[in-house]
C-alpha cells in the first residue's frame, strides 16, 4: 500500500471526520497582518498554508499538524515562487524573451531548490496566461502573447520546478495558473470579466496549460474572474469537464486567493456556503482564503445533502495523494541548518546573471552601443530606477537577497572600476498609490518634499552635464507592474519625460536602459536616443548583466515575446491576427497613427548581423500523417559572435476557418561566431498546422496551400509554400 498513493489516501479518508476532510481542503495565509493560524492547524482545520518562508517557522507549524492534530496529516506549504526565492531571476516576461526554454528550466530548478530547502513544497507557478494587452499589469508574470512560445515556456517551467516526477528531491509541485482566460481582461483591467469564444479558448488560451499538464504539473489554480458569465472558480465546464475529463488532469485544483468567497462579491453566489458548494462541485479541491475558509461550510453542506459525500472525498483524495507523492508523510520537516547552504549559492547567482543577460532585448541601436569601457572618463547613470534594488528585482519578490542585488548603477560602477568615474542620480521619484491593505506588500515610497524634488532633479541634470556619457535608466517601478497594477497610459510614468528632456538638452551622449514589466509608449523617445536596451526587471544580477551588455562583454540576443505598440491606442495588439478583406490597406488601420507596431513580436537587435538564406523543403508536399523538413541557412555576417533566434511562422491560405495571418510554430536560439553559417531545420507535420474548429468542435487539418516564413521576427519575409494533402 505504501507504493500506492491512492490506496493510502483512501485508508486515511476512511478514518476522517467531515470536519477533518474540510480541513484538508482549506488553505490559509500565514502572514503577520492576518490572525494567527497555529490553533487552526493543531485542530486539523487547515491542510495547507501559504506565505511562510522561514524554515524554523515552517517546522514549528508542521509540528502542530504532525504532533498535535488528531490524524497527524502534514501540512502542504505553498508560495509564490514566481522568478526565484532568494536568488531572483528576471521576471517571467523577461525569461520568455530569452527564447531559451532550457535556461528557463534551469532557472526554475534553482528556484525550486531554494524553495524546497526553505520548507516550501509547492510553487504557485508558472503563470501561463496569454496576454495581448500591455495595460494588464500581470502581463509581466507570463510569457507574453503567443501560444507556441507560451507553451514552450510553460512546459520548461514545470520541468524545472517539479523535476521529472512529483516528489523529485529538491523540487516542488508546480501549479500553472490561472485557469482560464484571465489574461484576456478587457481594457487590461485586472480581474475584469472575460468573454472568449470557444475557438479562442482552444487555440490561444488553452495550449500553454495543455503543455504544462503534459509536462506533469501536479496542481492547477483556477482563476478569479468570470469567463463567459460564470466565475472560473465555479465553472464545472472549465474544471471538471475541460481540465479533468478532456485534458486528463489528475492533480488537485486550488482556488485563487479568496476566489471561492469572492463569488458572493461577484453576485454569483448568495452566500459563502453556496459559494463553497459551487466551487467544490465545479472541481476545485482546495480553497485558498484570506479570511475564514468558506470550505468550513462543507461538513454541513454534506449533511444537508447539498454536496455529495463522494465529491468531498474525491477532493480530499487528490490533496492527500499530492502530499503522499511529495513524501511529506515520511519527511514532513525541513532541515533548518541545511537551508542556508542552498539559498543564494554562487551557482544560482551565476545562473541568474546568465538568465538576465539572455533576456536583454536591444530594441534599437544606431551604433552607439556597445560603449567602449573607459572611453568616457565620467559616466552618469541617471533615473529613478538606476540604483533601486526593489526595481531591479521586480514584482512577486518577497525574501530576496538584497545585499547581493546588483542595480544598474552598481553594475556599471563595478564594470568601470579603475576606468571611469561613475555618478548616480535618481532625478525623479516614481510613486503610486496602494490599494488599502496592500501596502504591506512593499514598494511604498516616501514622497520627496517639493524642495527635495527640485534639488534631486537639478542634481541629476548637473551629473549629466558633468559626464562624457549618460546612461538613463527609466521605466516603471516594480509596484507599477504586476497584480492590481494595470495602466491606462503606457507612457513613462511620473516626471521621467521631463528628466529625459532635461538630460538630452545637455547635449551629452545618452543611451537608454528600460526597466519595466510591459512594453511602454516610446513616443518622443525613439527618435531622440540612439540606443535602447530593454532589461525588464532583470533580478539579483540584473545590473551586472546590463553593464555587460552596455560595454559589449555580452552581445544581447533576447527577443520580444510581445508586440510593442506605438501607443496605447493600438492595444490590444498582437501579430497573429486574421486578415481583413482589405489586406493591402493594412497600413491604414488608423487615420491618425501608423498601423504597424513600434517593434514586432520576436524583434531584438544584436551587435552583429545575420543573413538568412531562402528556406528549403526536403519535399514540396506534406501527406497526412507525414512530415517535411524546412531548412534555412543562417550566417553571422558581422564581425563578432552573437545569438540569433531563428523563427518559423506558418499560415493557411484557405480552409474551414480564417486562421491568423501568421503563427509562430518553431524557434531556435543559436550562437554563431563571426562569419559562421549554420543550417537550421524545423520538422513540420500535420499537428503543427492543425487547429481547433468551432463548428466541428475538434482539431482539424485543412488540406491546401500553406505559407511558411523564416526570419528574425514576426515580419520574417523569406517564404516558401507547402502543399498539404
Ligand atoms: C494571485 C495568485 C497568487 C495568489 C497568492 C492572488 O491574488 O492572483 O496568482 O498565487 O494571490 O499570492
Amino acid at each position: 500500500m505504501a507504493d500506492n498513493p491512492t490506496a493510502r489516501a483512501r485508508a486515511l479518508i476512511a478514518q476522517m471526520t467531515l470536519a477533518e476532510k474540510a480541513g484538508q481542503l482549506s488553505q490559509a495565509f500565514a502572514v503577520p497582518f492576518l490572525p494567527p493560524v497555529d490553533d487552526r492547524v493543531a485542530a486539523g482545520e487547515l491542510g495547507s498554508l501559504l506565505f511562510v518562508t522561514d524554515p524554523a517557522r515552517i517546522n514549528q507549524l508542521q509540528r502542530l499538524a504532525v504532533e498535535h492534530s488528531r490524524l497527524g496529516i502534514p501540512l502542504l506549504f505553498g508560495f509564490d515562487v514566481i522568478h526565484g526565492l532568494r536568488t531572483i531571476f528576471p521576471v517571467p516576461l523577461g525569461m520568455a524573451a530569452s527564447f531559451d526554454p532550457e535556461l528557463v528550466e534551469q532557472a526554475q530548478a534553482a528556484a525550486a531548490a531554494e524553495a524546497r530547502a526553505s520548507g516550501i513544497h509547492w510553487a504557485f507557478a508558472p503563470m501561463v496566461d496569454i496576454a495581448r494587452d500591455p495595460r494588464w499589469g500581470r502581463i509581466v508574470e507570463g510569457a507574453g502573447e503567443d501560444p507556441h512560445l507560451g507553451s514552450q515556456m510553460a512546459a520548461a517551467q514545470v520541468r524545472g520546478l517539479q523535476g521529472p516526477h512529483i516528489g523529485t528531491p529538491g523540487r516542488v509541485l508546480a501549479g500553472p495558473k490561472h485557469f482560464l482566460g484571465y489574461g484576456a481582461a478587457p481594457g487590461g483591467r485586472d480581474y475584469e470579466p472575460v468573454s472568449l469564444s470557444d475557438a479562442e479558448i482552444r487555440n490561444v488560451y488553452l495550449p500553454p496549460f495543455a503543455a504544462a499538464l503534459a509536462a506533469g504539473a501536479g496542481n492547477v489554480m483556477s482563476a478569479y474572474m468570470d469567463l463567459n458569465q460564470v466565475p472560473a472558480v465555479a465553472s464545472k465546464g472549465l474544471l471538471d469537464d475541460l481540465l479533468r475529463s478532456e485534458l486528463g488532469f489528475e492533480g488537485f485544483v486550488v482556488s485563487d486567493a479568496n476566489g471561492v468567497e469572492n463569488q458572493v462579491a461577484q453576485h454569483f453566489a448568495p452566500d459563502s456556503a453556496e459559494a463553497a458548494a459551487l466551487a467544490l462541485i465545479a472541481g476545485n479541491d482546495m480553497e485558498m482564503a484570506l479570511g475564514p475558509n468558506a470550505f468550513a461550510h462543507l461538513p454541513a453542506l454534506v449533511e444537508q445533502g447539498r454536496v455529495p459525500a463522494d465529491v468531498l472525498d474525491r477532493a480530499v483524495e487528490r490533496v492527500l495523494v499530492a502530499k503522499i507523492r511529495l513524501g511529506l508523510f515520511e519527511n514532513p520537516y525541513v532541515d533548518e541548518a541545511a537551508a542556508a547552504q542552498v539559498l543564494a549559492t554562487p551557482a544560482h547567482r551565476a545562473l541568474a546573471q546568465m538568465a538576465a543577460e539572455r533576456s536583454l532585448v536591444l530594441l534599437q541601436n544606431d551604433g552607439a552601443l556597445p560603449l567602449a569601457p573607459g572611453a568616457a572618463k565620467r559616466v552618469a547613470v541617471i533615473g529613478p530606477l538606476a540604483d533601486s534594488i526593489a526595481d531591479t528585482l521586480g514584482p512577486w519578490v518577497f525574501v530576496p537577497d538584497k545585499a547581493e542585488t546588483i542595480t544598474v548603477a552598481r553594475g556599471i560602477s563595478e564594470r568601470l572600476a579603475g576606468l571611469a568615474q561613475v555618478d548616480t542620480a535618481a532625478g525623479v521619484q516614481l510613486l503610486r498609490a496602494f490599494p488599502s491593505g496592500l501596502e504591506a506588500f512593499g514598494g511604498k515610497v516616501t514622497p520627496w518634499s517639493a524642495d527635495d524634488a527640485a534639488n534631486q532633479f537639478d542634481r541629476a541634470v548637473a551629473a549629466a552635464q558633468a559626464a562624457d556619457q549618460v546612461i538613463l535608466v527609466l521605466g516603471e517601478a516594480q509596484s507599477q507592474s504586476g497584480e492590481r497594477a494595470s495602466a491606462a497610459d503606457l507612457r513613462l510614468p511620473g516626471d521621467q519625460m521631463h528628466l529625459l528632456d532635461a538630460v538630452l538638452a545637455t547635449g551629452k551622449p545618452v543611451v537608454l536602459v528600460l526597466l519595466a514589466g510591459r512594453p511602454l509608449d516610446l513616443t518622443g523617445i525613439t527618435g531622440r536616443v540612439p540606443a535602447i536596451l530593454m532589461a525588464w526587471y532583470p533580478g539579483t544580477r540584473g545590473g551586472a548583466a546590463v553593464a555587460a551588455a552596455l560595454f559589449g562583454d555580452v552581445n544581447p540576443g533576447g527577443k520580444l515575446p510581445v508586440t510593442w505598440p506605438r501607443s496605447v491606442g493600438q492595444v490590444p495588439i498582437h501579430y497573429a491576427r486574421a486578415r481583413t478583406h482589405t489586406p493591402d490597406r493594412a497600413d491604414s488601420l488608423y487615420h491618425d497613427l501608423e498601423s504597424t507596431p513600434l517593434f514586432p513580436f520576436g524583434h531584438g537587435l544584436s551587435y552583429t548581423q545575420f543573413d538568412f538564406a531562402p528556406p528549403q523543403l526536403d519535399r514540396p508536399v506534406l501527406e497526412r500523417g507525414g512530415a517535411v523538413t524546412l531548412t534555412t541557412r543562417v550566417r553571422n555576417s558581422g564581425s563578432r559572435s552573437g545569438d540569433v533566434v531563428v523563427q518559423l511562422y506558418t499560415h493557411q491560405r484557405a480552409g474551414r476557418a480564417m486562421r491568423p495571418d501568421r503563427e509562430l510554430k518553431g524557434f531556435q536560439r543559436v550562437t554563431l561566431a563571426a562569419g559562421e553559417s549554420r543550417d537550421i531545420s524545423f520538422r513540420i507535420d500535420g499537428d503543427m498546422l492543425s487547429y481547433w474548429h468551432a463548428g466541428e468542435r475538434c482539431t482539424v487539418l485543412d488540406p491546401g496551400l500553406f505559407d511558411l516564413w523564416v526570419g528574425p521576427d514576426a515580419t520574417a519575409d523569406l517564404h516558401i509554400g507547402l502543399q498539404v494533402n
